[in-house]
């Protein structure tokens, strides 16, 4: 059975595995090989663990447990201002309610597709709506097929940008949702589909 939690710092050792796992799963070919390979799940555990220590109260994270595995995570907060997309219902000036962002959202390679990622959303989203953000976004790479997942769980395309990663262009797209607290509920809703 699965359940979503807040992480506890305990769990930051597995949530740096399965961050970096789907990092090179994910993003091989995408981004350079050079940068998949430097990344150290020792060195993210220390970063998470300080995250889930002293930063909890503005960039909560939440993990999917199965027993006493940590098969997935997600961490949200306020969209950061550079982040927020120009143009259309979030533009900036016209925000008076703060904008959500899903910074983080991973499942290890060998639990996707069993309905965590929706579950870890919905908790993300479910969140933010309580912290006053009716609308959340999150950025994905382009070329991650990962945005067919936003797609399927009801974000909207609202942005494009190119960022400089690791010395090359590299595309983004952003997502969001216009009512995080209903969206949250729809994701929730859906069926488990646990094996
Ligand atoms: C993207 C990710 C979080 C999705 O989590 P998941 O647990 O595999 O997805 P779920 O099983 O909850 O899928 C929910 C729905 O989205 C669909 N979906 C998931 N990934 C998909 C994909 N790549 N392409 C098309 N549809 C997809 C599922 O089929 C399911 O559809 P359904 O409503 O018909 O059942 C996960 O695959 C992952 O961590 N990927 C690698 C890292 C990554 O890219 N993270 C996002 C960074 S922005």
């Amino acid at each position: 059975m699965i359940r979503i939690d807040r992480a506890a710092e305990s769990d930051s050792n597995a949530i740096a595995r399965v961050y970096v796992e789907a990092w090179r799963h994910a993003y091989a070919g995408i981004l350079p090989d050079a940068a998949l390979l430097q990344m150290s799940a020792e060195r993210g555990a220390a970063e998470w663990s300080w995250i889930v220590r002293h930063r909890a109260d503005v960039q909560p994270v939440f993990v999917a447990r199965a027993g006493g595995d940590v098969l997935g995570m997600t961490s949200i907060g306020l969209s950061r201002g550079r982040d927020r997309p120009a143009g259309g219902s979030f533009e900036p000036s016209t925000l008076e309610a703060p904008v959500g962002e899903i910074y983080t959202l991973y499942v290890a390679p060998d639990a996707q597709d069993r309905g965590i990622g929706r579950r870890l959303l919905a908790a993300g989203l479910a969140e933010l709506a309580q912290r006053r953000c009716t609308r959340s976004m999150l950025w994905v790479l382009r070329d991650n097929p990962a945005r067919f997942f936003y797609e399927r769980t009801g974000g909207q395309r609202i942005a494009e940008r190119i960022e400089m990663l690791w010395g090359r262009p590299v595309g983004q797209l952003a997502y969001g949702w216009n009512d995080s607290g209903a969206a949250a509920a729809r994701l929730a809703a859906c069926p488990a589909r646990e094996s």
